[in-house]
């Protein structure tokens, strides 16, 4: 199976290439300013935004399936109209789509969010990544919807280094916004579960445990062997910034559809 990966040069996407090529599957993957080079995977540079470039790609690869990355936290364009250019270019050529969207589209509060709960956003990056779903069940009704949390692992992931900039006294994390975060090569096996399997819709696909951001900074101070003393902290209900603070994401449903087990964050960053 030929296999496309959009956004290789991405956390996420470059493991979902190296899972699918150790599965000894036939993987092109996009980058569009950071180079890909990941053995076994044949590269290919496109903008997201410029939907004739990203027809052109899906109709030149063939592929079977789609999984679709990209992002930028404060362009729409890339995150809602590439999302869109994407999936249209993946119904075209027949190819299954596996779209990953965000718990940043909720508004936030103390229950857990059910899988297939309406966008509620608060902010500009929620929004675009509501709009970006709505455009891809659109486009494609059987497309899954990948909605996941913050996505850690070593030191590439990007929740991973602010919290120890944190640590290091250069950012702050708040101790009140709950998030559920899952494991790199966890999130990436139940991708490649989901892009073999037949779920349409949306699907959360998140840790089961929740943890505020600033436990998640003392958790990553005990993996790292770091004094958590000099950790910064705040609330996000003082900083006066909108954000969805409590965003729990129920995963149950993915846990019981899939054979990849979600850990729990302590259980990850354990040793
Ligand atoms: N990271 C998290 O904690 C988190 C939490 C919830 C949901 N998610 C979702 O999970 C997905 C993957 O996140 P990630 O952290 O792995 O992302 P990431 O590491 O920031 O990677 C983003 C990817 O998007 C590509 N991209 C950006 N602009 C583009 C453009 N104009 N055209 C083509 N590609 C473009 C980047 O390519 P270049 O680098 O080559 O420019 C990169 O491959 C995203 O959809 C995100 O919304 C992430």
């Amino acid at each position: 199976m030929t296999l496309l990966v959009v956004g290789a040069s991405g956390y996420l996407g470059a493991e979902v290439c190296r899972q699918a090529v150790a599965a000894g599957e036939r993987v092109v993957g996009t980058y569009h300013a950071n180079p890909v080079e990941l053995a076994g995977v044949e590269a290919r540079r496109v903008d997201v935004t410029d939907r004739a470039a990203v027809r052109a790609l899906v109709a030149a690869v063939r592929p079977a399936a789609v999984v679709s990355t990209p992002y930028r936290y404060d362009d729409w364009t890339v995150t809602a109209d590439g999302a869109a250019h994407v999936a249209y270019a993946a119904a075209e050529a027949g190819a299954r789509l596996v779209h990953l969207s965000s718990d940043a589209l909720h508004a936030g509060r103390p229950e857990p969010y059910a899988d297939d709960e309406v966008p509620t956003p608060v902010f500009p990056y929620g929004a675009a990544k509501a709009a970006a779903e709505t455009a891809v069940r659109v486009i494609d009704p059987g497309a899954a919807l990948v909605r996941t949390s913050l996505i850690v692992g070593d030191e590439r992931s990007k929740q991973i280094r602010l919290c120890l900039d944190a640590l290091a006294g250069r950012a702050i994390l708040f101790t009140d916004e709950a998030r559920c975060p899952v494991d790199v090569a966890d999130l990436a096996a139940a991708v490649l579960e989901l892009v073999a399997g037949d779920h349409a819709g949306p699907l959360n696909v998140a840790g089961p445990e929740a943890v505020s951001r600033a436990e998640l900074g003392l958790l990553v101070a005990r993996r790292f062997g770091i004094d958590p003393a000099g950790l910064k902290t705040a609330t996000s209900a003082a900083s006066g910034l909108l954000r969805p603070i409590e965003v729990r994401l129920d995963s149950s449903r993915a846990a019981g559809l899939l054979r990849t087990r979600l850990r729990g964050v302590t259980e990850l960053l354990a040793s």
